[in-house]
């Protein structure tokens, strides 16, 4: 008789027989009937315990949160609410709860307060099933790029170069703070680093995903990605996990149409092998809406609205565009903008994003071609002089999901803008070298992960869809 999961108990392929299971007590109701959950599936198997066959004792132990081992025959369920059901003949004990202090009590808790006990609350149906998504959609995202020619890159975590050129990054270093080695003019004297000069956490591994396209032709990097910006919204992390494909000979519409069909596979993986999670939490989403007034609901619920993006056109617009519609719109007119449009060249706000998804057009937006100078550095130089191949892609409910361009190829083209930003040659010699021997169109783009998490599973807080959140004052676990 081997073990089986719980996924596999209730699996419609099962048949009835002997089975031992294993898994945590989520209740144990009327002392004769466990739900067991074992993290395998939002279900939980009722195992029906005849108390006379056991030991006061023991059935005592079964409280929730406990771990336990059980044996016994899968038959029918007599019951409503199950297809089958365990008659436990055999039950042990793995490890006892405390049922007076064990945080995860079978009632609704706040997501404030299961973010605070984050080590447990994976054994709560929503945060399992968020967590099983996240995992469903991080194994959708190798298979689409393997299946589609890209090979993985590891990109350094430890770089010497701002990839993003904002400045917010955290600084890797083995010197002792309180009395660093200094320069004659008083500055810290790097050289005696641990990397003989100064360091940090990536931004981005782009730069470094550029250099591998432009020998490999597809590559993609999905790690971790740093940055010390201090904004403590619903929609940032200190740390968080990016995907960049980096692809050669391809330009800025080559790229839009990649990232195009990549959310869409993924998304659409996700429909197709995570029914009962996202059912669930579509449900979760329908309920925790009811309390709001109307205005407040999502116009479609979960399930619905992750079809609608896997199914339509994505509405493509330049920046140009979006600011005409943003300067004369109602809230821009009204005064109701926090920043108000006032002319071309203005970096939009995320008030501004939403309004062009949610409002304006309703479905996912690529707004492209945008000012150069609220850009960074290597985005490909329009002929207009003013604005680069930039793209962004905008989501409902998220606002900037996707961020990418075609780069700038042209070796000359990009030393201007460095020296024009302050960026030294020397540091980034080796990603000018690029430009100098075979030089070619490519483009790419960085995907948020943890906002694709948020999209595919309705959760309105990015803490609340990674395991353990860094953000401002707070690393804990
Ligand atoms: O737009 P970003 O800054 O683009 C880059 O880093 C490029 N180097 C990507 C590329 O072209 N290879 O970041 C890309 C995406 C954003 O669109 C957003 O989804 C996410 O990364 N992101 C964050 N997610 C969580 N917390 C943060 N602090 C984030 N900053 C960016
Ligand atoms: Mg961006």
């Amino acid at each position: 008789m081997t073990t089986k999961t719980v996924a596999q108990l209730l699996s419609k392929d099962n048949t009835l027989q002997d089975v031992t299971v294993k898994g945590w007590v989520r209740t144990f109701r009327a002392n004769r009937f466990i739900a067991l959950n074992d993290g395998s599936t939002i279900n939980n198997i009722q195992c029906v315990v005849d108390f006379e066959n056991f030991d006061e004792a023991l059935l005592k132990r079964i409280t929730t949160g406990a771990a336990i081992h059980v044996a016994g025959e899968l038959v029918e369920s007599q019951g409503k609410g199950q297809s089958v059901e365990i008659q436990v003949k055999e039950l042990e004990i793995l490890g006892d709860s405390d049922p007076e202090t064990y945080p995860i009590q079978p009632k609704k808790h706040t997501f404030e307060f299961l973010r605070e006990n984050a080590h447990l609350r994976t054994r709560t149906n929503t945060f399992s099933a968020v967590m099983r998504l996240r995992s469903s959609l991080s194994f959708a995202i190798h298979k689409y790029f393997t299946e589609n020619g890209f090979y993985n890159m590891h990109t350094p975590i430890i770089t010497g170069s701002d990839a993003e050129g904002a400045g917010e990054m955290f600084r890797v270093s083995t010197l002792d703070a309180k009395n660093p080695p200094l320069n004659e003019d008083g500055t810290v004297n790097y050289k005696e680093d641990f990397f003989g000069k100064e360091t940090n956490l990536t931004v981005s591994g782009q730069l470094e995903a550029e250099t591998y396209a432009m020998s490999l032709g597809k590559v993609y990097t999905f790690g971790p990605t740093f940055r010390a910006e201090n904004s403590n919204t619903s929609r940032h992390l200190a740390e968080f996990w990016m995907i960049e494909p980096e692809v050669a000979f391809m330009d800025l519409a080559g790229n839009m149409d990649l990232a195009e069909d990549f959310l869409k596979s993924v998304l659409g993986y996700a429909l197709e092998n995570n029914k009962e999670d996202l059912e669930f939490l579509d449900k979760r989403l329908q309920d925790a809406e009811k309390s709001l007034p109307e205005a407040e609901r999502s116009p479609m619920n979960l399930i619905d609205k992750i079809k609608f993006v896997v199914d339509n056109n994505f509405k493509r617009v330049s920046y140009t565009e979006a600011i005409d519609i943003l300067r004369n719109c109602k809230p821009n007119k009204k005064k109701k903008f926090k920043y108000l449009i006032e002319e071309w060249g203005a970096d939009l706000q995320s008030e501004h994003e939403r309004y062009l998804v949610e409002k304006h057009f309703k479905c996912p937006v690529i707004l492209f071609d945008y000012p150069a100078n609220i850009k960074a550095f290597y985005m490909r130089l329009n002929e207009d002089g003013k604005t680069v191949r930039a793209m962004d892609i905008l989501f409902p409910g998220i606002g900037e999901m996707v961020g990418g361009s075609q780069r700038e190829e042209r070796l000359e083209v990009l030393k201007e803008k460095m020296k024009a930003l302050d960026i030294p040659e020397e540091e980034l010699w080796w990603y000018l070298d690029l430009r100098k021997y075979g030089t070619a169109v490519h483009s790419g783009f960085g995907l948020g992960f943890e906002r694709l998490v948020m999209f595919t599973t309705g959760m309105g807080n990015i803490r609340d869809v990674i395991p353990y959140p860094r953000t401002p004052q707070n690393a804990e676990f």
